[in-house]
């Protein structure tokens, strides 16, 4: 099965093609090509990311992409039927753009031999999920191919599969993206329990906002972990210790916002007992030491509070997906602690498949398409808040 996927529910514009296939509930996945489009340059003027922002640069992006993805054909322009062509436009009502693009380039467009279209529709910015929405429906009516809707969340659990790993079951999943932080017991693929979440801010977006307040900029995520790095090398600046929330509490929640305040205070501190200016950049050295304790704090309780879910789980897999696990510090805890424990194996995503892409979406499309079907302008809707543990 070949599936055109779609993802816009963030910064990123991303396509791939990817195929794959489910027997006996073993979902195997490749990847034949992605094209990934990063808004991040436009949002870090920002430090942070304007859903309307977001969208117009979805709209701008999404058909050129499709271009850039598949190729131009050069046999005959293809022509649509003027019932398709209309219903497409008024698919593109509020995204005149997309469709003055899709008039410009469809017939031209090498299409792809694909089975369906997967496009993500939850969780995410609603207005940037709609573009996706949109353009994946009026694909779906020019070409008369079905199409489904995925959660991003079960995007970030498929990307594993990319990496030829293959989880077993009962496994424990950890979410650790900019919008989410979520430890999932999984009876098998499709089937999600969510153990517990972060009660505020969620992971990345402590990196990031942790970065904001050490002057790094934004995504500061791996700007966090490149100053962590640095300190590690040449420890010149001691900081105090911060605290691990939530590690001894017997759930599986977390709580990221007051040690984001507590760097913010210790800063504040640092700024009065050596005279500088609320508004001068602070010492490299001092920010290399408090952020490498600030991913020290993050990591451990990240750890601790996962490898006891599996524990509690009888997982015989743990499985890690979302842009946080792009942190090199951060897999090697788990891969030291995963190889220390008998009877677990991990599955995380190469690095590559770490932050938002849409091959991930092609994968989770594989596991939903065993659950659900596709069908040809299938009534999709961006629902903001999706789970997926409803997915
Ligand atoms: O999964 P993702 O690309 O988008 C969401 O679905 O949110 O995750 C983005 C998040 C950002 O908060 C970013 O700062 C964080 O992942 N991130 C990292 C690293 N690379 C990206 N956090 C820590 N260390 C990194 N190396
Ligand atoms: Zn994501």
């Amino acid at each position: 099965m070949k599936i055109l996927a779609i993802e816009t529910s963030c910064d990123e514009t991303a396509l791939a093609i990817v195929e794959g296939s489910f027997e006996n509930g073993t979902p195997r996945c490749t990847s034949h090509a992605s094209v990934v489009h990063s808004q991040v340059d436009l949002h870090a003027t920002y430090g942070g990311v304007f859903p309307a922002m977001a969208k117009r640069e979805h709209a701008k992006r999404i058909i050129s992409l499709l271009v850039q993805l598949c190729g131009t054909s050069t046999d005959t322009p293809r022509v649509f039927a003027p019932e398709a062509l209309e219903r497409a436009s008024i698919l593109l009502e509020r995204e005149p753009e997309t469709f003055a693009h899709i008039i410009e380039h469809l017939p031209t467009l090498q299409t792809p031999s694909i089975d369906a279209i997967a496009v993500t529709t939850g969780p995410g910015l609603e207005p940037a999920l709609w573009v996706g929405i949109n353009t994946a429906r009026a694909l779906s009516v020019l070409w008369n191919i079905p199409v489904i809707g995925i959660n991003h969340m079960e995007g970030h659990i498929a990307s594993v599969l990319l990496a030829q790993t293959t989880p077993t079951f009962p496994a424990v999943a950890l979410l650790i993206s900019g919008g989410h932080t979520e430890i999932i017991e999984m009876a098998s693929w499709g089937d999600y329990t969510i153990l517990g979440a972060t009660k505020d801010d969620a992971v990345g977006e402590a990196f990031d906002k942790v970065a904001r307040i050490l002057g790094l900029a934004y995504p500061g995520g791996p700007k966090i972990a490149q100053a962590a790095e640095r300190a590690q090398q040449n420890r010149e600046v001691e900081v105090k210790k911060l605290p691990r929330p939530m590690l001894a509490t017997p759930d599986f929640n977390f709580s990221f916002s007051g040690l984001k305040t507590a760097v913010l205070y210790a800063v504040r501190d640092y700024r009065e007992n050596t005279h500088l200016e609320p508004d001068a950049l602070l010492p490299e050295a001092y920010v290399n030491a408090m952020a490498h304790e600030f991913q020290n704090a993050v990591l451990e309780v990240l750890v601790e509070k996962t490898m006891r879910a599996c524990a509690e789980s009888f997982a015989t897999s743990l499985i890690i997906g979302g842009g946080v696990i792009a942190n090199r510090a951060l897999r090697n805890a788990f891969e030291e602690r995963v190889a220390a424990t008998p009877n677990l194996t991990l599955s995380i995503p190469e690095l590559s498949h770490t932050t938002d892409n849409a091959n991930m979406i092609g994968c989770a499309a594989v596991l939903a398409l065993s659950r659900r079907e596709a069908q040809v302008d299938a009534p999709l809707v961006a629902d903001g808040s999706w789970r997926v543990s409803a997915a």
